[in-house]
């Protein structure tokens, strides 16, 4: 069995759910699931309860983070439409980057108005980049105010044709810009979303069959792959008003790895951009003797049940997957074997931006 060791992999876009909404995911079982994934750092999500829009709320999420995380973790802080945008901003150096959810999202961090949007687009400092859920129209506001504040931005979850050819031609005019793409955007469609009721519902929506094409066929504009793990109950998914989201951090890397066994990717550009491009792009510190250990020749289908996510199911149930992570090391100590977490809570560190 060809035994396949890389570096820790980096998740830059999670949804823990802690404080608040602890019953969809917590820091325990979401860094549970992340080293499960083959990940060693993840970077959370502000659209926690309440959300993570200031230094005290950022310092208390980092406080739970110590005692309970079993993998490294970073923080965003989120613009908000009641906290003046500087209040944020000096949370700067703890924080991994300010998220601004520009489009609809979960909960109620959308920031729907100009003044407010450029507000923080002059308040930030850094060092973190702006990290923006621009969908659509959206982007190219967000593009155009990166330039007028002279701002590093972080395109989160790409999943149209237009929005790809927009950062294409904004990378090739010098803009300061990255992107991302989610596993569920490179794999699925409109047409799975039909198929999987609730279950593939998300924001972005899962889009056509030629915006998933364009995806592929730029792969080389896209500096990370990040999965949006957004936990939601089963039984919220079925319930009335279903929320958007789905798990992804136990299944991103065998999605990831049989790219490379179909020779659309190689390994290097795996690493790319599952390691390096997030650690640069966020300034993350290095991990001294981490790495994960991976049967690369593993085929199977994703199983409907048996993941360390807490609720428990994957869109991906009954796809075909690629590759198994039987270990995990961190910082010199085996933190999973064999499907089972053996650190203890409190064994992952809050990370921050290295300025
Ligand atoms: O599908 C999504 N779920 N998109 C978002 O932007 C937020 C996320 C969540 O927090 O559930
Ligand atoms: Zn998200």
């Amino acid at each position: 069995m060809p035994l396949l060791r890389l570096p820790g992999l980096i998740d830059p876009h999670v949804h823990l759910r802690e404080p608040g909404l602890t019953h969809k995911e917590d820091l325990f079982s979401g860094t549970c699931a992340a080293l499960a994934g083959g990940f060693t750092t993840i970077l959370d999500m502000p659209n926690s309860r309440p959300p993570t829009s200031t230094p005290e709320r950022l310092e208390e999420k980092a406080r739970l983070a110590a005692a309970k995380a079993v993998c490294d973790v970073g923080f965003f802080v989120g613009a908000t439409n009641d906290t003046p945008p500087e209040v944020a901003a000096t949370a700067g150096p703890q924080a991994c980057g300010l998220k601004i959810y520009v489009s609809e999202t979960f909960g109620s961090l959308r920031i729907a108005e100009l003044g407010t949007l450029a507000g923080y687009f002059a308040a930030w400092r850094g060092p973190g980049p702006i990290a923006v859920h621009a969908e659509d129209m959206m982007l190219a506001t967000c593009l155009a105010l990166a330039e007028l504040y002279d701002q590093r931005l972080h395109v989160v979850h790409v999943s149209l044709a237009s929005e790809i050819a927009l950062i294409r031609r904004a990378k090739a005019r010098g803009v300061r810009v990255t992107c991302e793409v989610t596993p569920h955007h490179l794999y699925l469609t409109e047409a799975d979303a039909a198929r999987l009721g609730a279950f593939g519902q998300m924001r972005p929506a899962l889009a056509t069959e030629a915006d998933r094409q364009a995806l592929w066929d730029h792969l080389d504009s896209i500096d990370c792959i990040a999965t949006d793990h957004a936990p939601h109950t089963a039984a919220e998914k079925e319930g009335e008003n279903p929320p958007p989201g789905v798990p992804g951090l136990e299944t991103s890397l065998p999605l990831m790895l049989l790219v490379v066994a179909g020779g659309r990717l190689t390994l290097d550009d795996l690493v790319a951009k599952m390691h390096t491009n997030p650690r640069r792009i966020y300034g993350l510190p290095e991990q001294p003797d981490t790495y994960i250990e991976v049967d690369a020749d593993a085929r199977y289908d994703f199983p409907a049940q048996g993941w360390l996510t807490r609720p428990g199911w994957s869109p991906f149930a009954g796809m075909p997957a690629r590759g198994r992570v039987l270990r995990v090391v961190l910082r010199g100590r085996e933190v999973f074997r064999d499907g089972r977490v053996l650190a203890g809570p409190g064994a992952g560190r809050v990370v921050a931006p290295t300025p």
